[in-house]
């Protein structure tokens, strides 16, 4: 494998390149959605595409935002709400994604390193993300605020995603409960989903961290993640 990593300003015709990997009802949180463009469109060099050679196989992204040290609970709708306006002090990893056949392969550290450069080259004092942890949709049952304990018997995270943030120096800061919310009609998320959800309730959804609630016919998700912090004063 040559890995590659090229920014959008470098190479903007890769966009749409990288098949969607996510879970229908993931691309359905309102305020990500309506932000989605600005990624592309105000802060290209923070957008990372991830190729082998020419092939395209994942890309990440990020986004400087306005923090005051406290994790917030609504992580990543506060990163595209009340973490823009003014000036910039932090970088905020948003997303970080392989295609299937390259995961497992080590590059998700080689990634988040070149986070951190981003931040550094643009001035910005660390790297901050609300973690996206990838085995919580095996514990959908478990609080998240339980699940972040959880170690190995080598003393490292049982997350594998959250352990790869361990392993190169970042802080786990708090829970960020309330990351996304994704609200749909019964026939919404029956279509998101696949699945039949006759009556109001909660139901386990394939590949969602917590629960989905029904009320009054309407469901709502509500994604817990996990925020990190890099220092950059660690060697990457
Ligand atoms: C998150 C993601 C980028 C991580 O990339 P990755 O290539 O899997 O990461 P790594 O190869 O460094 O693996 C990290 C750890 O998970 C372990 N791991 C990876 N895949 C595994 C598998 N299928 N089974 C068991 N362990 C696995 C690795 O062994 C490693 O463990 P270690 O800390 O003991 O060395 C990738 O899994 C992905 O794209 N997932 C889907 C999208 C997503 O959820 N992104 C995160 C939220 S934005």
């Amino acid at each position: 494998m040559r890995l590659r990593i090229v920014t959008h300003v470098e190479h903007p015709e890769l966009q749409g390149a990288v098949p969607n990997v996510w879970p229908e009802f993931m691309n359905n949180d309102q305020l990500v959605s309506d932000f989605w463009p600005t990624l592309y469109e105000v802060y290209p060099d923070f957008q990372l595409w991830l190729l082998d050679g020419r092939k395209p196989i994942g890309y990440a992204c990020t986004l400087p935002v306005v923090w005051n040290g406290e994790p917030n609970p609504r992580g990543l709708d506060w990163a595209v709400t009340d973490g823009q306006g003014g000036m910039p002090t932090t970088l905020c990893g948003v997303v970080a994604t392989l295609v299937p056949q390259y995961r497992g392969a080590g590059i998700a550290p080689v990634v988040v390193a070149r986070m951190t450069k981003l931040a550094a080259a643009h001035g910005l004092d660390s790297l901050i993300a609300p973690v996206r942890p990838t085995w919580k949709d095996r514990y959908p049952l478990t609080p998240i605020e339980r699940y972040v304990e959880w170690r190995r018997e080598d003393g490292f995270l049982y997350d594998p995603w959250l352990r790869v943030h361990e392993r190169l120096g970042a802080e786990l800061l708090a829970p960020a409960p309330e990351s996304m919310t994704i609200t749909g009609t019964r026939e919404d998320w029956e279509t998101w989903t696949s699945l039949q959800f006759p009556e109001d309730g909660d139901y386990v959804v394939p590949a969602a961290l917590t629960t989905v609630r029904f009320a009054d016919g309407v469901g709502t998700y509500v994604e817990p993640n996990v925020w990190m912090r890099h220092s950059l004063d660690a060697e990457y």
